[in-house]
């Protein structure tokens, strides 16, 4: 199948933490099985390149890249390596999650800032 031919994609936490494959490593192989051109974004780069490794075996076309999601900076640096590298930017998978427990509600403002950091503006 083909259904994303000629589309760039961007997986966040495209690598896996753990043995069995996560979310977002499963994603990235799926887009590129249907013929996107995925950039595959971690934060442990090694992660990410595991990826790749996998979509380049299989035929596909992909690529890693270093990114801290939570961090403007890279999340800029990660959308112009993709037009960089692809030309043209069509998915971008926000797979990256983060899981805290509800413990007080002192604790709340700090981890909800975690979760939906105050607002930022950046341009492509
Ligand atoms: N796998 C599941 O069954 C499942 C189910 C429900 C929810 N989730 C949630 O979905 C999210 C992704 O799951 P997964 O299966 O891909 O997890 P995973 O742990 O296998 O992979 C996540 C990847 O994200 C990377 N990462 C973590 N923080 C990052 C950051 N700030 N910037 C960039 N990369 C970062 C990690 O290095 C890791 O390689 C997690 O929050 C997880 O809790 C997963």
């Amino acid at each position: 199948m083909s259904r994303l031919a000629g589309k760039v994609a961007i997986v966040t936490g495209a690598g896996s933490s753990g043995k069995v494959i996560g979310n977002g490593k499963a994603t990235a192989i799926l887009f590129a099985r249907e013929g996107a051109k995925v950039l595959c974004a971690d934060a442990v780069e090694d992660r990410a390149r595991e990826t790749v490794e996998a979509i380049l075996k299989e035929g596909g076309t992909a690529s890693a890249f270093r990114a801290d999601v939570s961090k403007a900076a890279d999340c800029k640096a990660m959308v112009q390596a993709a037009v960089e590298r692809y030309g043209r930017l069509d998915i971008l998978d926000n797979n990256v999650g983060i899981s805290v427990r509800a413990e007080s509600p002192a604790c709340a403002p700090t981890r909800a800032r975690r979760i939906r950091p105050r607002r930022r503006r950046w341009s492509a």
